[in-house]
C-alpha cells in the first residue's frame, strides 16, 4: 500500500492562484512562457540536440565531448569523451572573462566577523587549497571527508578536491563522530578536513574532538586537516596525522591549475537516508551535475548581474553543494554565506542579514519559516527587506499558511516564491515555478524544468488518473541524475530502479491537478522529513536497540508545527524501569550514535509492539498513536498494544 498519510490537502481555487509579476519577465533567461514552452518542447523532443548546445555554451571545456547521452537504464553518462573541471568553471573561467574582481563570496560568521572574497581571490585560495591536498597524498579519485563550520573554507575545500578530482564526502557537523566514522568507512576516506570548532548560538563546538573519536575508528584515514576556526586552545593534534590548515594551505603559491577531467569523473558523494538502515552515498559526477547546477540556478532563481543572492542552507547538505557552491558560482553570482543560527544573537538575525547585504534573492526551508513565524512578527518588522526580489523554498512542501507569511511578511506581496521540489538523488530541482512566467499554488511545486518528465503511477506502474495520488517517477534521463550509490551497485539499482522498470523511483507520492501541477504528498518509504533533513526510521531503530536496555523499537515520524515531521519512538525493554532517566539516556544514546538531529522528540515504553501476523510492526497504527495523544504524565506507564494487535490480527 502506498502511504498518502504526508497528503497536502488544499482545495484548490482560483482566489488561491498568484500570478506571475510581469517586471519579471523582461530580463529571465526564459523571458516569456511560450520560450519556456518551447525549451521543454526542445528537451524533449530532441533531447541530445537541447543538452549538446546547452553543455557547449554553459560549461567550458578542455576537450569537447562527442556523445550527449549514453543511456541504458540504469547506467547513464553524460557528455562522453569529453574533458571538463567543475572548479575551472565556477572559478578559472570568470576570471579570465575579466570577472575576476566580482564578489563571489560575502561571508558572515555568527560572532559578527565578516570576510568578502572576490572570484580572483577565491581562485587562489582554491588553487593553494588543492597544492596543499596534493602534498598531503591526495590524488584524483581519492575520498576526502568534510566535517567543517559554515566557513568560506568549506566552499574552498570543495572547489580544492573538484580542481584535482578527488571527491569530496561533506558530513553535516551535525553528526556524531560514530556517523562520522561509518561514512569514512564506507567511502575508504583517505583525508578528514575540519576544524577545531564551530560557533553555534553562542557556544563553541568542538568539531576536532569529535572527528578523533571517529578516526579511532576510521583505518582507512591517512591525515586530518585543521583549519583553526574558533581559536580554541588546547587542541590535540596527533603527530604525523594531523596538520594546521595554515601550516599546509597558505605556504602554497596559489597557480595550481584545473585538472582536465572526464565528464564522468566522481564529483562528490553525498550520504543521505534511505528506506534502510545504513545512510548511502550518492555519487555524482563532474559535467552533468555541474550543468544541471548551474542552468537550474539561472533558471528558478532567475539569476542577475546585480543580484545578491542567499541560500541558508549548510553545505552538509545537498542544497548547499547545488545552491551555494556549484550552481551560483558557476553562474558567477554574488553569494553570502553565513555560519550560525538564525537566532543568534536575536531571532532577527536573518533579517538583519538580508537588510545589512542588500540580498535580492533568498532560498530557505519550510522549518525555518515555521520558527519565523513562531518568533514573531516584531523581529521582521524591525528591518526593511525591500531589497528582496525573490524567494525560494525547499526540504519538504511548505504550507499554505507559512507560504501566506513568507508572501505577505518576507515578500512584501511583489516577490514571487519558488517552491523547489528536488532531492539528494537529482542533484539539482526538478520541478519549480519559474519566476515571471509560472502561476503560483501555495503548497505546490508546480510543473517541470525542460527535460524533466514525470510520472505518477500506481504499483502495477500504471499512470494513474488526474488528481489521484501515485508513485513519482521520473521516466527520462536529466544531466545532474545520480549515477549510483558509493560501493553498492546492488541497493542503487533494487532501490530506484526495479520497483518500476526503467524509470527512477523517487519515493515520494505526487498527484497531478487540473492545470497539470505537481502536489508532493510525502513519502512512500520508512524515509521521514524532520526540519527539511532526511532520516530513516530504520537507522533511528539500529541505534536505539544497540542499547543494552532496549529489546525492540519503532519509530515513526508524527506531524510538527515546527519540524515538519518529529520523531516518535516506541521501545520495549529488558531489566530496567520505563522511568524519565531510561528515557533521556536513550534519547542520548541516539543522538551519539546519529546525531542531534535524529534524537527522538517522544519515546514511550511499550509493553509489547503491535505486529501483524507475519510479525511486522504495525506503523500505521503507531503513527496514530503518535500523533493523536499526548504522553501523559505517568512517565512509567507502559503502553500495551497487545489488545489492539490481536484485534488487528482477528480481522
Ligand atoms: O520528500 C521530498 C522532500 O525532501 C526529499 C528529498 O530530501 P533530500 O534528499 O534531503 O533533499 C532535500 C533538498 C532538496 C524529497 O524526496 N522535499 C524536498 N523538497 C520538497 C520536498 N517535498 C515537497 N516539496 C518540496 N519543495
Amino acid at each position: 500500500m502506498t502511504d498518502t498519510s504526508g497528503q497536502i490537502d488544499h482545495v484548490l481555487n482560483e482566489d488561491r492562484t498568484f500570478p506571475p509579476p510581469a517586471e519579471f519577465t523582461e530580463k529571465a533567461v526564459f523571458s516569456s512562457k511560450s520560450q519556456y514552452d518551447e525549451a521543454c518542447k526542445r528537451a524533449s523532443e530532441d533531447r541530445d540536440g537541447f543538452w549538446k548546445e546547452e553543455a557547449e555554451k554553459h560549461l567550458h571545456w578542455f576537450e569537447p565531448f562527442n556523445q550527449v547521452c549514453r543511456w541504458d537504464a540504469p547506467n547513464v553518462e553524460w557528455f562522453v569523451g569529453g574533458k571538463t573541471n567543475a572548479s575551472y568553471n565556477c572559478l578559472d573561467r570568470h576570471v579570465e572573462a575579466g570577472r575576476g574582481d566580482r564578489t563571489a563570496i560575502l561571508w558572515e560568521g555568527e560572532p559578527g566577523d565578516t570576510r568578502c572574497l572576490s572570484y580572483a581571490e577565491l581562485r587562489t585560495e582554491v588553487a593553494k587549497c588543492a597544492a596543499a591536498l596534493q602534498e598531503l597524498g591526495i590524488g584524483t579519485g581519492d575520498v576526502v571527508s568534510v566535517y567543517m563550520p559554515m566557513t568560506p573554507e568549506l566552499a574552498i575545500i570543495m572547489l580544492a578536491c573538484a580542481r584535482i578530482g578527488a571527491v569530496h564526502s561533506v558530513i553535516f557537523a551535525g553528526f556524531s563522530a560514530e556517523s562520522i566514522a561509518d561514512r569514512n568507512n564506507d567511502a575508504k576516506a583517505k583525508l578528514v578536513v575540519t576544524a577545531d570548532g564551530l560557533h553555534r548560538r553562542g557556544k563553541v563546538l568542538p568539531l576536532k574532538e569529535t572527528v578523533d573519536e571517529a578516526l579511532a575508528k576510521s583505518p582507512t584515514v591517512e591525515k586530518c586537516l585543521v583549519l583553526r576556526r574558533v581559536g580554541q586552545d588546547g587542541v590535540a593534534m596527533q603527530e604525523g596525522r594531523d596538520v594546521w590548515w595554515h601550516d599546509v594551505v597558505d605556504k602554497q603559491s596559489g597557480d595550481l591549475p584545473a585538472k582536465p577531467l572526464d565528464s564522468e569523473t566522481t564529483l562528490f558523494i553525498l550520504y543521505t537516508s534511505g528506506s534502510t538502515g545504513k545512510p548511502k552515498g550518492i555519487r555524482h559526477t563532474t559535467a552533468g551535475y555541474n550543468l544541471w547546477a548551474m542552468r537550474t540556478f539561472q533558471w528558478v532563481f532567475d539569476h542577475r548581474e546585480e543580484d545578491v543572492y542567499w541560500c541558508t542552507a549548510d553545505c552538509g547538505w545537498i542544497t548547499g553543494h547545488s545552491y551555494i557552491v556549484y550552481g551560483p558560482l558557476s553562474a558567477g553570482a554574488t553569494c553570502l554565506m553565513y555560519e550560525g543560527a538564525p537566532n543568534h544573537p536575536a531571532e532577527d538575525r536573518f533579517w538583519d542579514l538580508v537588510e545589512k547585504y542588500k540580498v535580492t534573492t533568498l532560498y530557505t526551508a519550510p522549518t525555518a519559516i515555521r520558527a519565523f513565524i513562531k518568533w514573531g512578527d516584531e523581529h521582521v518588522e524591525k528591518h526593511d527587506l525591500s531589497s528582496l526580489r525573490l524567494l525560494g523554498s525547499v526540504g519538504e512542501g511548505i504550507n499554505p499558511e507559512a507560504w501566506m507569511w513568507y508572501h505577505e511578511k518576507i515578500g512584501y506581496e511583489n516577490c514571487p516564491i519558488v517552491d523547489t521540489w528536488w532531492q539528494t538523488e537529482t542533484g539539482g530541482i526538478m520541478m519549480s515555478p519559474l519566476p515571471g512566467i509560472t502561476a503560483t499554488k501555495p503548497g505546490s511545486c508546480t510543473t517541470p524544468l525542460p527535460g524533466i518528465v514525470p510520472k505518477i503511477v500506481d504499483e502495477a506502474g500504471k499512470p494513474v488518473q488526474q488528481n489521484n495520488g501515485g508513485m513519482l517517477c521520473i521516466a527520462e534521463p536529466w544531466p545532474g541524475m545520480l549515477r549510483g550509490i558509493w560501493g553498492d551497485e546492488e541497493r542503487f539499482v533494487e532501490q530506484y530502479w526495479s520497483t518500476v522498470p526503467g524509470m527512477y523511483l523517487t519515493g515520494d507520492n505526487a498527484r497531478q491537478d487540473e492545470d497539470g501541477y505537481y502536489w508532493i504528498m510525502g513519502r512512500i518509504d520508512d524515509v521521514i522529513n524532520v526540519s527539511g533533513h532526511r532520516l530513516s526510521t530504520i537507522e533511528v531503530e539500529s541505534a536505539l536497540v544497540s542499547h543494552e536496555a532496549v529489546c525492540e523499537a519503532a519509530v515513526v515520524g508524527r506531524p510538527d508545527d515546527l519540524k515538519g515531521q518529529a520523531i516518535a519512538a516506541f521501545v520495549t525493554i529488558r531489566d530496567r524501569e520505563p522511568d524519565d532517566a531510561l528515557r533521556t539516556e536513550l534519547r542520548q544514546h541516539v543522538r551519539k550514535q546519529i546525531g542531534a538531529l535524529a534524537q527522538p522528540d517522544d519515546l514511550r515504553f511499550a509493553a509489547t509492539l503491535p505486529k501483524t501476523r507475519s510479525g511486522k510492526i504495525m506503523r500505521r497504527l503507531l503513527r496514530d498513536v503518535a500523533s493523536g495523544r499526548e504522553i501523559g504524565g505517568d512517565t512509567s506507564t507502559l503502553e500495551d498494544f497487545s489488545v489492539i494487535a490481536k484485534l488487528s490480527e482477528d480481522e
